[in-house]
C-alpha cells in the first residue's frame, strides 16, 4: 500500500474541513476557564458545527462516543467529555478535534492553560507546540519521515521532557488515519520520502516526565508515572511551496498555535 498523494483540488477540500476545525479549536480555547466541565467543551463545539456541512470525524469512530477528546493534565490524548470533570486553576486541557467534508478529513489539536499554570506546565506547552513548529518545518519534499520525528524528538528530549511511543501522527485524506504513520522520534535521513500531495496529520505528544503510558480506560491513554503531558496537531499538506498547515486560514502565519 503506497502513501496517497492528493490533488490541488483534494488539498482544497481538506482545507474546507481544516478551516471549520480551526474556527471550532480557536474558539474553545477562548472560553476554557476554571470552572467549566469538559462536557461544556463539548457541548459549545456540537452547538458551533451544527448547520455547518461535513460531520465532526471522532464521533462513531470505533465506537468513540464524542466530537472532542479532552485530555487534562497526565491524560495524554483520547480523554471523553464528562459532566463530572470539572477544570481547575491550573490545569492544563488539550483539546482535540476532527471534520469531514464531502469525504476528506482534517485533525487538529491544541493544548490550553487553565487560567495561570505552573512554570513547569508553561514550559511543556511551549517545548510541545515548539516541537511542533519543527515538525512541520521539515515537511517539504526530498526530506524524510525520520527527519521530521527527529525534529520533535531533538527539542522534546534537550528539554528534559520525553516523547510518547504509543500513539504517532498519521497519513489523513479520504480517512481520518491513512498511511503513513509518523512517529514523534527518528534519526534524520530514515524513512520514507516525503512528496508533494502528501498530507500527515503531525502531534506531537510530549510527557514531563517518563514516556510511559497507561491506559486507564479503554480510550483514555494517561502518563504511567503521573506526570503532566501536552499535545499540539496539525494537519499538514507537502507542497512544492513547503509546508501547508491545512487546518488554519491561510493568511494566519508564526507560530503553529
Ligand atoms: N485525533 C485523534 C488521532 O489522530 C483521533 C481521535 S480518535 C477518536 O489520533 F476515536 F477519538 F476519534
Ligand atoms: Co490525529
Amino acid at each position: 500500500m503506497a502513501i496517497h498523494l492528493r490533488s490541488a483540488e483534494e488539498l482544497e477540500k481538506m482545507h474546507r474541513a481544516g478551516l471549520l476545525v480551526w474556527d471550532v479549536l480557536t474558539a474553545l480555547r477562548k472560553i476554557v476557564e476554571p470552572g467549566l466541565t469538559t462536557m461544556d467543551l463539548e457541548k459549545f463545539a456540537e452547538a458551533r458545527i451544527a448547520g455547518q456541512p461535513g460531520h465532526a470525524a471522532f464521533k462513531g469512530y470505533r465506537g468513540y462516543p464524542c466530537v472532542l477528546c479532552t485530555s487534562v493534565n497526565s491524560e495524554i490524548v483520547h480523554g471523553i467529555p464528562s459532566a463530572k470533570r470539572k477544570l481547575r486553576e491550573g490545569d492544563i486541557i488539550s483539546i482535540d478535534f476532527g471534520m469531514e467534508v464531502d469525504g476528506y478529513y482534517a485533525d487538529s489539536a491544541v493544548t490550553v492553560p487553565v487560567g495561570n499554570i505552573r512554570p513547569e506546565l508553561r514550559k511543556l506547552l511551549e517545548v510541545t507546540r515548539d516541537a511542533l513548529d519543527r515538525a512541520i518545518e521539515k515537511m517539504r519534499p526530498g526530506n524524510r519521515l525520520g527527519d521530521v520525528g527527529h525534529a520533535v524528538q531533538s527539542l522534546v528530549e534537550q528539554n528534559g521532557f520525553s516523547v510518547v511511543r504509543e500513539f504517532v501522527g498519521h497519513g489523513i485524506g479520504t480517512k481520518m488515519h491513512d498511511e503513513p504513520n509518523l512517529p514523534n522520534y527518528g534519526e534524520p535521513g530514515r524513512g520514507a520520502r516525503l512528496q508533494e500531495g502528501m498530507v500527515i496529520a503531525v502531534e506531537p505528544m510530549v510527557n514531563a516526565g517518563k514516556p510511559d503510558v497507561h491506559m486507564r480506560d479503554e480510550w483514555t491513554a494517561e502518563t504511567a508515572d503521573g506526570s503532566a503531558s501536552a499535545h499540539f496537531e496539525h494537519t499538514v499538506a507537502v507542497t512544492a511551496g513547503g509546508p501547508w498547515i491545512l487546518t488554519r486560514p491561510r493568511e494566519v502565519s508564526g507560530p503553529a498555535w
